[in-house]
Formats: C-alpha cells, structure tokens, sequence
C-alpha cells in the first residue's frame, strides 16, 4: 500500500486544529464536496466523477476526458472547461490554498464539468481505467533542475510508459513549461519511443503560430508580466 497523507480532520481533531492555524486552507478544501475531493478513494472519486460526466452536455463516445496534473489555481482547465462543456476534466493539486482558489472559482461560475482532487499525477491509475484519457494536459511541472533531484520530475520515460494505456485512441498529452533543459528531455524521449509522435512543438509559444488558441495559465501570467521569457509547448499523440 502506498502512503496516503492522514486525514487529521476526523482522526485526530486536536493536531487538525493547531495544522490549520497554520494554514487555514487545510480546512476549507473541506467546503466543496460536489467537486473537491480532498482525500480521495476510488470509491469517492468514482461516485462524484459519475455526477460530473452526467453534468457534462455530451455523450459517449464523442465526451472527452481531460486530466491535469498540477492544475495550480485552476485558471488554464476552468477556461478548457468552459470552452468544452461536453468533456468531462479532472484536475489534480497538491497545495491546499490552489485547490480552494480553484474550486471557488468553478463553484462562483456554477461551472459543472470539473472535478478536483488533492492528489498526485503519479497516482491516477488507481481512479481511472486503461483507454479512458483524451487529453492530459501539464503545465509549468515542478522542473527539479538540480542533476540530482531530477528523479522527482512528474514526466519522464517511466511516466510515458505507465501512461500510455491509459490515452484513448488518438489521446493527446499537451505540455508547456519555461524550463529548456526539461522540455527538450521530454522532445528527445518522445522522439526515442514509438508510443508517441510528436504533433506541434515550438520553443517559444508565444511568438508561434500554436499562440493563436493557447490558454494561458496562472504561472504562464506571471512570465508574460515579467519580460516574456520563451514558453515552450508540445503536443504528443499517443499511438
Ligand atoms: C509550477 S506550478 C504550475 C501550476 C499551473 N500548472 C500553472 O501553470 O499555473 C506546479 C504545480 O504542480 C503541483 N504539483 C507538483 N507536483 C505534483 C504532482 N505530483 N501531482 C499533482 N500536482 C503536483 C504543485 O503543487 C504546483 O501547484
């Protein structure tokens, strides 16, 4: 069994209490059950996850699946969602206060088609069966520089290969980040394996033709407020 961060809130309400002194937003992940989960189970997901697919105005099999892995305040999956109402999207946060941003937004637009989990990417495979990922989109990913820590990096060749299954025919993987060094890693793996073929790539999005549709997200923001250093994107097909 793998760890799984305790549940203070009903196992031990004395340490839950001093924790949230210290940051308050490990209480309010609790404030929106219809669409954040905040220590999830298969069991939980699969009972929202199947109210939010009803929500969505598709149907199978033309609904997409979308994933974020470190989906931040929300900003770049609740504009996918709403320029998609018919996809289904799961976004995945670690940070208490990012979620709670996130899901007041989703709950303040009355947005429907979204559900949040505090939960790490590397975990996903335990809520969600093979062939089932159209889209998975990760943005500005933790890029662990130092030659050492680069072991923690969410995408790598073991990652693609865990993942793969789990795309749908024609499933995307959308990737953008300002780390040079990360993104070419990730170009020169996707190239190696068969599994994939890279379908756009640019390393400056911005002054790309790619730009014309980009959603930019919170990080993405606050590059563009300070100098607009390059941006660089790729989309993958899974094959
Ligand atoms: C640099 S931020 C980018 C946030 C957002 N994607 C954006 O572009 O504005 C990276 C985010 O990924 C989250 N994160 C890091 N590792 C993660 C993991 N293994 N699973 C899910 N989220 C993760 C962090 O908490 C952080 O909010």
């Amino acid at each position: 069994m793998r760890y799984r961060p305790r549940n203070y809130r009903d196992e031990n309400p004395e340490v839950f209490s001093q924790l949230v002194k210290n940051n308050p937003y490990m209480a309010r992940v609790y404030d929106f059950p219809e669409l954040l989960i905040p220590h999830p189970t298969p069991e939980n997901f699969q009972q929202l996850w199947t109210n939010i697919i009803k929500e969505t105005s598709g149907a199978a099999p033309s609904r997409k699946i979308h994933l974020e892995i470190g989906c931040g305040s929300g900003r770049y999956l609740i504009e996918w969602a709403q320029e998609n109402q018919q996809d289904a999207f799961i976004g995945l946060e670690l940070r208490f206060k990012r979620l709670v941003l996130a899901a007041k937004k989703i709950e303040r637009q009355n947005i429907r088609n979204i559900l949040l989990m505090r939960e790490h990417g590397e975990f996903i495979d335990e809520y969600l069966p093979h062939n089932s990922i159209d889209c998975l989109h990760i943005n500005f990913p933790d890029p662990w520089s130092k030659k050492t820590r680069r072991k923690h990096r969410i995408l790598s060749t073991d990652f693609l290969a865990k993942m793969h299954p789990f795309f749908r025919p024609k499933g995307e993987l959308r990737f953008k980040t300002d780390h040079l060094e990360y993104f070419e890693t990730i170009t020169d793996i996707l190239k190696e394996i068969d599994t994939y073929k890279i379908a756009e790539h640019t390393a400056d999005l911005h002054r790309s033709n790619y730009n014309e549709n980009n959603i930019l997200t919170e990080f993405e923001m606050l590059f563009k407020s300070k100098g607009n250093p390059p941006i660089a994107f790729l989309r993958a097909e899974a094959l």
